[in-house]
């Protein structure tokens, strides 16, 4: 099969869905890899480094485009629209959940779209695992960093100093990005709350955590009362591939301390706030309610080397199996694909995604 590995177009979005070594694996297994020039430069792979593994490295976007199987690192953007087609076989991260304009383009152009996202293994998300490492970690770095002064925050070092009380994380959501989140808060010495549902993801995050970190069952009054001393709050909710939870209103940020930052990790699937907007690394903040909220939706992409390694290390397997047997063979060997595909043929194929938009689910029947 013929495999395109694109440059990203979205904002300042580093990151490449292949590294030159995992080129030269799907090389070995007989698939010609086409890498487009300057793909790699961000996370600091050169044209070079591909050309050596025995990609073929090509200029134009639109001859990637007509590779059997496209594999990118972020959803296509309105001027990649016009590249979609049928038979096309799409693996990238998605959100469609937040995107019905996108959902609506796959579904008439007959692309086989598989989002990283909802990948499934043993009911975890393999491939997004790494990306919210990565971005959980950030969040307690950006946050802190944007509780300057200078930045419109409330002046609070989130580590604090002998003599004097550290800050207050608050973090929603205690998965892959929210336990990642704590480890960064807990290391630098915040003293931090998570809000979770799951009462084993509790008992495991509070074993493994330690008692510097609490974990608070998720009810509204709950949330409220944590967040009037909050100084920074981290949104790390998920329903796999359904609209973010909105767990927060205007009036519950209103009655945040002045200064206090809101980083919503969970944005790309809509955040959990009514207040969340998309934002990029180029303008990542804006104020509401006094509060400074940070929404980036690619935050890995600001450590393009760490997060294509991660990434990449991750997808391969998958990149392999579906280049081998095309996606409808695939789906049956490795069963956890059949999560990741959310539209084949014209159907809309992810009933979570289907149900957040409104829209009309069919399911691929596999024999
Ligand atoms: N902005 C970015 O750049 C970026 C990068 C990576 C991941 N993400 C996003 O971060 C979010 C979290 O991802 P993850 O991998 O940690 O997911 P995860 O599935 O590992 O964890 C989500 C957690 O949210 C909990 N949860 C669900 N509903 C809840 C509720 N009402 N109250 C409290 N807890 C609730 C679940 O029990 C689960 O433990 C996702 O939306 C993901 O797409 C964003």
């Amino acid at each position: 099969m013929s495999i395109g590995i694109l440059k990203e177009v979205k904002l300042s979005e580093n990151r490449v869905a292949l590294t030159p070594a995992g080129a030269r694996y799907l090389k070995d297994a007989g698939h010609s890899v086409l890498v487009q020039s300057g793909a790699g430069e961000g996370g600091g792979f050169s044209d070079e480094a591909y050309r050596l593994s025995g990609a073929r490295v090509v200029r134009d976007a639109s001859e990637i485009w007509q590779a059997d199987l496209v594999v990118k690192v972020k959803e296509p953007v309105r001027s990649e629209y016009g590249y979609l087609r049928s038979g096309q076989v799409l693996f990238t991260f998605l959100h469609l959940a937040a995107d019905a304009e996108l959902t609506a383009s796959l579904v008439d152009k007959g692309v086989s779209s598989i989002a990283y996202e909802t990948v499934s293994e043993n009911g975890r998300l393999p491939l997004l695992a790494p990306m919210s490492e990565i971005a959980g970690k950030m969040s307690v770095m950006a946050g802190g960093f944007y509780l300057a002064n200078h930045f419109g925050g409330n002046g609070v070092l989130l580590g604090g100093v002998p003599g004097v009380m550290p800050g207050k994380v608050t973090i929603l959501g205690g998965g892959t990005a929210g336990m990642n989140a704590a480890l960064v808060a807990k290391g630098i010495g915040a003293r931090v709350t998570i809000v979770e549902r799951d009462q084993e993801r509790m008992r495991y995050l509070s074993t493994v955590l330690g008692p510097q970190v609490q974990t608070l069952f998720s009810t509204r009054q709950h949330i409220a009362d944590e967040l009037e001393d909050t100084d920074l709050l981290v949104g790390a909710v998920l329903v796999p591939g359904a609209s973010a939870p909105r767990l927060l209103d205007r009036e519950m940020l209103g009655s945040m301390k002045r200064g206090a930052v809101f980083v919503d990790i969970a944005i790309d699937q809509g955040g959990c706030s009514e207040t969340s907007r998309p934002t990029s690394h180029e303008d990542p903040v804006y104020r509401e309610e006094g509060v400074v909220h940070y929404c980036v939706t690619n935050m890995p992409g600001a450590y393009a080397r760490t997060s294509t390694e991660a990434l990449t290390g991750n997808t391969l397997p998958y990149i392999k199996v579906i280049a081998d047997m095309g996606v409808e063979k695939a789906v049956t060997v490795m069963p956890g694909l059949l999560d990741g595909l959310n539209t084949h043929k014209n159907l809309l194929t992810n009933k979570a995604v289907a149900d957040s938009l409104g829209m009309k689910y069919g399911r691929l029947v596999t024999r």
